[in-house]
């Protein structure tokens, strides 16, 4: 099972839209272990974006993800990170495809509503920049024998 992070953005949440992605990734059979209200800090948001530094919209992305709350989401499932990426869509939201969450509530390229990990190696360091020891809860959830096929070694 893997854990990713996702945030959704300022525009999200001013938007109204919290309920509706978090009910996307609820509908697919994706378990959320944690979620938290915050305004992140201009050093959080920093060190988040890191390897975005130097790059002409580091400083705009910064202003933005420090602009409003966001809701910090971790999200666990088999191949969770990848699923959430597509299930994101393209960064941009006018490049995004329909169907996907940025393609269907967004026309921005820079207010795109969502982040998520990208690779496992960030999932782990993102989820530990935003959520303490013992906030990603293991629960055990009453529908996982019918969202996998756990009848083999491993939930297929
Ligand atoms: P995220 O990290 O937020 O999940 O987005 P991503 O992987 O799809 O895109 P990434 O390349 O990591 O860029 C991070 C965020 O920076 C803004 N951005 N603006 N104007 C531009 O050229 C540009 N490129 C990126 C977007 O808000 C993007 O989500
Ligand atoms: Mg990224």
């Amino acid at each position: 099972m893997e854990t990713t992070l996702i945030i959704l953005k300022p525009d999200a949440v001013q938007r109204g839209l919290m309920g509706r992605i978090i009910s996307r990734f609820e509908e697919k059979g994706l378990q959320i272990v944690g979620a938290k209200m915050m305004r992140i800090s201009p050093e959080l948001a920093q060190k988040h974006y890191e390897s975005h530094e130097g790059k002409p919209f580091y400083e705009g992305l910064v202003r933005f993800m420090t602009s409003s709350p966001v809701l910090v989401l971790g999200i666990r499932g088999m191949g969770a990170i990848t699923i959430c990426r597509s299930m994101m869509g393209a960064t941009f939201g006018s490049k995004a495809d329909g169907g996907t969450i940025r393609g269907d509530f967004g026309v921005s390229n820079s207010f795109n509503l969502i982040h998520g990990s990208d690779s496992p190696e960030a999932a782990e360091r993102e989820c530990g920049l935003f959520f303490a020891e013992g906030e990603l809860l293991d629960w055990d959830r009453a529908q996982e024998g019918w969202i996998y096929d756990c009848s083999g070694a491993t939930p297929e």
